[in-house]
């Protein structure tokens, strides 16, 4: 209510400047982690109180965590964060296309680097909450493996889980990290870097999941599902932004960059289902992409999503999102006559 009232206002600003100002106005809520609920559902060794999540982007420096699980999301994912800090790419860079609840953007990783944001989610911790970690290279590394697994050295003992990205449209060349080889090694040296060995003296060895784009052939969906499973790998998210753009109406329609909001849902919706296909269910996987409510999140869960994310929603819908998705969810769950997510998730 409130936010319907704001967004006008809101969207008089450029997009970036009104996302600066909402995650100002974060910073002034106290926020904290929601209790367990009839949602709760535990996932690569996780407890989630519930499984709608902030999707990565939104808090790419780890400024407010806390205050997104105080609007009541499950889980937040922060980054994506790179070794050092870099600007991203020129202004204006992030395009909001009204008639199509639709944003492009071309950020490329503007963060302020690792050591800022390891300092801050020092702070936080003991404050309990799931916060995913998610990692990226440098635009300008000469060995963009290497700095996954800086990340991952780094993030490890802050991290609930850590997201691995190598599907931002934003960074030239970061998606060929897909390709089997290459994907292959990437892996060896996350894995490595997180320590596969037993966990001593309360140590943390966080979950790793892996970010992936909806803009990938079956055979590609076949080669990634395959070589996570063999890796070891707790989960996917499916997925990311896409470079396809859908018919649209809106004149930022053809700006570069990946799109993300209702267009992108159709596409992510049939791209989880692929790599459900693929992995026959043995594989967590975290459906993003388009969703805006309830019921379509509830889709994404029984098309075989154990979690589900969610950014350019907020945008739209407002802070609100978070607590009106839950409470829709609780209400399908009960209607189709589940007793937990897990026992839903692809069950269609
Ligand atoms: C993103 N997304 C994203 N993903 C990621 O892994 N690292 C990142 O840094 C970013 N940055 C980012 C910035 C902006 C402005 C947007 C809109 C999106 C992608 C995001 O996490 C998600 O995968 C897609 O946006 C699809 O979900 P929605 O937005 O359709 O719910």
């Amino acid at each position: 209510m409130f936010y319907s009232l704001l967004r006008p206002a809101l969207f008089l600003l450029d997009p970036e400047t009104a996302h600066t100002a909402s995650l100002a106005a974060l910073k002034l809520l106290p926020g904290g982690a929601q209790t367990p609920g009839p949602l709760a559902t535990t996932v690569a060794g996780l407890a989630f109180p519930n499984p709608l999540g902030m999707a990565a982007g939104y808090d790419k420096d780890a400024e407010v965590p806390d205050a997104l699980l105080g609007l009541g999301f499950g889980f937040a994912e922060v980054g994506s964060i790179t070794p050092l800090p870099q600007s991203g790419n020129p202004r204006p860079r992030m395009f909001r296309l009204l008639e199509d609840r639709a944003v492009i953007n071309r950020m490329g990783f503007n963060n302020g680097g690792a050591e800022a944001a390891a300092a801050r989610l020092a702070r936080r911790k003991g404050r309990g909450g799931i916060v995913g970690i998610n990692v990226g290279a440098n635009k300008d590394s000469l060995d963009r493996t290497a700095d996954y697994a800086t990340m991952v050295r780094l993030m490890a003992p802050l991290a609930s889980y850590l997201a691995i990205n190598i599907s931002s449209p934003n960074t030239p060349g970061l998606r060929a990290l897909q390709d089997e080889a290459a994907l292959a090694a990437l892996l060896d040296a996350v894995l490595a870097a997180r320590g596969n060995g037993a966990v001593s003296n309360g140590a943390q060895r966080p979950p790793i999941f892996l970010k992936v784009a909806p803009d990938l052939e079956p055979a590609d969906v076949d080669a990634i599902a395959r070589i996570a499973m063999d890796k070891g790998i707790d989960a996917l998210i499916v997925s990311n932004t896409t470079i396809s753009r859908p018919p649209m109406k809106s004149r930022h329609a053809a700006e570069t960059g990946g799109l993300s909001g209702a267009p992108l849902h159709d596409l992510a919706l049939e791209r989880l289902r692929t790599f459900r296909k693929a992995t026959g269910g043995a594989l967590p996987l975290i459906g993003v992409g388009g969703i805006a409510s309830a019921d379509q999140a509830w889709a994404r869960i029984r098309a075989g999503a154990s979690l589900v994310q969610l950014y350019s929603a907020m945008a739209y819908e407002g802070p609100g999102i978070a607590r009106k998705v839950i409470a829709g969810l609780e209400r399908l769950m009960k209607r189709d006559g589940f007793t937990s997510i897990a026992e839903a998730v692809g069950s269609e």
